[in-house]
């Protein structure tokens, strides 16, 4: 049984307009899952679908096996958390500490397990200083932390964030990468992200997803995916800059190893350079 299935999902906000087109989506257990496409492409669409905050239009959702239903919505939000890609939709509590305790305080938690998970939260992504604050006066990428510390504290066992690294500075991006990358290891969690920033895709994600105006277009590994360039333009992405780098030096003859992460492309040419007379 899969965590999330999806079969031929289609969504459509009005009118005729499909915003999703016959998705069959999958998460299975422990994994690290992207999911890439331009804008407008169906990503934040395809998510809301995973708690239940949009219903299908057809076709059907499943977590763990059963539909959501009434009687299984709250079930459901404990399982499946979403970051929203934009952090005013999430942020409603006078304080930034009030609105990280929001979520785990609902499901019930005793209060020092709340506090406990809160601390935990805001250390994880570095907004210790921040907890008294009035979470409408932050900056954009404070905001963002905030929204992920709010998800965090909940402990859901899929993780589901949109754009989780949008208005992050250089290190709150890799921090993020470092925690999501022992999440399914270390909580048996699965994540699920979608972003723009394809370079940091091959250091998250196990398996990705290509959408394209609401279809899924292609699936795979970095090592599958990324080698496709026309089905990458077809989806208006383009290959991420490490992987292109190496093609456009074996296009010229460079005999290098293909690489997608910066540890394998730094080994790569350094074997390379250190080989030379
Ligand atoms: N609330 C809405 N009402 C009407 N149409 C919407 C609404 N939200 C999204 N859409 C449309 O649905 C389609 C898919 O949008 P969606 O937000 O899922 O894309 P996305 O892949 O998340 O894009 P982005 O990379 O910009 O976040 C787009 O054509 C968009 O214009
Ligand atoms: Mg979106």
């Amino acid at each position: 049984m899969h965590l999330i299935e999806t079969r031929n999902l289609c969504y459509s906000y009005r009118s005729t307009d499909l915003a999703l087109n016959n998705v069959n989506f999958i998460a299975g257990r422990k994994k690290r899952i992207a999911v890439i496409g331009a804008n407008g492409a169906g990503k934040s669409t395809l998510f809301k679908h995973f708690n239940g905050i949009l219903k299908p239009t057809s076709g059907e959702v499943l977590i763990r096996g059963e539909p959501i239903t009434r009687q299984n919505i709250r079930e459901v939000r404990k399982f499946v958390g979403i970051v929203f890609q934009n952090p005013d939709d999430q942020i409603f509590s006078p304080t930034v500490e009030q609105d990280v305790a929001f979520g785990p305080a609902n499901l019930g938690l005793d209060g020092k397990t709340v506090q406990h998970r809160v601390d935990e939260a805001l250390r994880i992504v570095g907004i210790e200083d921040l907890r008294s604050r009035v979470p409408h006066h932050l900056s954009g990428g404070e905001k963002k932390r905030v929204s992920i510390a709010g998800i965090i504290a909940m402990e859901p066992q899929v993780m589901v964030m949109d754009e989780p690294t949008a208005g992050l500075d250089p290190q709150g991006v890799s921090n993020l990468i470092d925690f999501i990358n022992t999440l399914p290891e270390k909580y048996g969690m699965t994540v699920i992200i979608s972003t723009h920033h394809l370079e940091i895709v091959p250091e998250i994600a196990d398996e990705i997803w290509i959408m394209n105006r609401g279809s899924v277009v292609g699936k795979g590994t970095a090592q599958e995916v990324f080698v496709q360039e026309d089905l990458l333009n077809s989806a208006r992405l383009q290959v991420p800059v490490l992987p292109r780098l190496i093609r456009s030096l074996q296009r010229q003859g460079v005999d290098i190893r293909m690489g997608y992460t910066y540890d394998e492309v730094e080994a790569a040419l350094s074997e390379k350079l250190k080989g030379s007379p």
